[in-house]
């Protein structure tokens, strides 16, 4: 019988449990043993769930009992999963988690203590929800050099803006609709400006690139400036606008950006609406991959950390190696990124096509009959900071502006 302790039983917490119930002959076939869970550890009380007989609000008792082999850390946040992921390592039991927050921030440290102590630290669910990305970026895509990585990352934007895109919803009622349907957070804004995609893409752009990614040196922008006008011209140029988070490499160096996309229909992440997600990988051997599946929710969360579960108790008092070392990658100044924008100003392309070719050379124009007083033009691929250097340029300033990835 393997032991296993989960640390919070909120959503995904829950879902492990369910996940370990419900496919219990599954998962004792897979592992070749009984998974058991000995203890749930929660502040709260659940009187009449079946948790009580399993439920502590000390992790000593955890800690200090011996016959625990894994610790399932779904309490989300730093304070206090840091301490308790640590202190689990240290007493030799493995921890796995679907904690991005702790991952992006503290991964290679605790890595470092899990080879350190012969235990495992694994963490599936924190990137793309159940969608398997981190083991096959880990044991499968190890015969090649990784280029790029590409995805949908966050549910709960990708759910706004395929609203706003089939309703015409402005973003504030999209976001109200995310929240009354349960996607979104109270407090969204780790969500809307893209620092939950950041944390996911350092992860993935570390274990892909072997070294470490600090999410806070990945340039960062939300959606929360998307208007329905700008999907009104999307529609007309056959794009859709999506949240995308990027890593990769150039002759120049290794980059990383999150930040709104217009993507054109042959893109692969162009069908990906709702809350679903989906990571484009590119290896130098196997050219494109593309996996895609439930981003987030309870049961398939819980899918991918109950995977690490079943990995763990395969491999008790060993360490499965994960690919992250502590170097850190270097990644380009943002200024010297080259994309293609779309760009809206006010006025008429036929009074100002000139002055907008003049700043920023050949343009595409694109003006929509039905939306007087403002139009639209796409750059050619231009550096990040010489774009804002000519988008002062221009007379009364840009109405805004997305990149444009195709
Ligand atoms: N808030 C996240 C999302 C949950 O919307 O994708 C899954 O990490």
């Amino acid at each position: 019988m393997v032991n296993a302790a989960v640390l919070g039983y909120g959503t995904v917490g829950s879902g492990v449990a369910e996940v370990l119930t419900t496919n219990r002959d599954v998962i004792r076939r897979n592992v070749g043993d009984e998974v058991h869970v000995k203890y749930v550890l929660d502040l709260r009380d659940f009187p009449g769930d079946p948790v009580e007989e399993v439920l502590v609000h000390d992790y000593s008792v955890i800690l200090n009992d011996p016959s625990v082999d894994i610790v399932v850390e779904t309490m989300g946040g730093l304070k206090p999963a840091y301490e308790f992921t640590k202190a689990a390592l240290e007493a030799g039991k493995s921890v796995c988690t679907s904690n991005k927050e702790l991952v992006a921030a503290h991964g290679t440290e605790l890595l470092e203590l899990a080879r350190l102590h012969n235990v495992s630290y694994l963490f599936e669910a924190s990137c793309g929800g159940g969608i398997p990305i981190i083991r096959p970026l880990n044991t499968c895509l190890t015969a090649d050099r990784i280029d790029r990585i590409s995805g949908i990352l966050n549910g709960t934007t990708n759910y706004i803006l395929t609203r706003m895109d089939t309703e015409g919803s402005e973003f504030d009622d999209a976001l109200a609709e995310a929240q009354k349907n349960g996607y979104a957070e109270r407090n969204p804004a780790a969500d809307i400006e893209g620092g939950d995609a950041c944390r996911k893409i350092a992860i993935l752009s570390s274990i892909a690139y072997g070294k470490h990614v600090s999410y806070d040196r990945i340039y960062t922008e939300g959606i929360s400036s998307i208007s329905a006008m700008d999907f009104r011209y999307a529609q007309e140029i056959g794009a859709r606008i999506r949240l995308i988070a990027e890593s990769g490499r150039t002759d120049d160096g290794y980059y990383a950006m999150v930040a709104p996309a217009m993507v054109g229909e042959s893109d692969p992440l162009y069908s990906v609406n709702g809350v679903f997600n989906a990571i484009c990988v590119h290896g130098n051997m196997l050219g494109d991959a593309m996996f895609y599946g439930s981003g987030a929710g309870k049961l398939p969360t819980a899918s991918a950390v109950v995977s690490d579960v079943v990995d763990e108790a395969k491999h008790l008092h060993e360490t499965i190696h994960v690919n992250w070392s502590s170097d850190e990658l270097e990644l380009q100044p943002v200024g010297e990124l080259q994309n293609r924008f779309f760009v809206r100003v006010s006025g008429t392309a036929a009074e100002r096509a000139a002055e907008v070719k003049d700043v920023f050379g050949d343009v595409e124009i694109i003006s929509l009959q039905a939306v007087p007083g403002e139009f639209a033009f796409i750059t050619g691929k231009i550096g990040e900071a010489d774009f804002a250097d000519r988008a002062k340029r221009i007379e009364g300033g840009v109405i805004g502006r997305i990149r444009v990835f195709f």
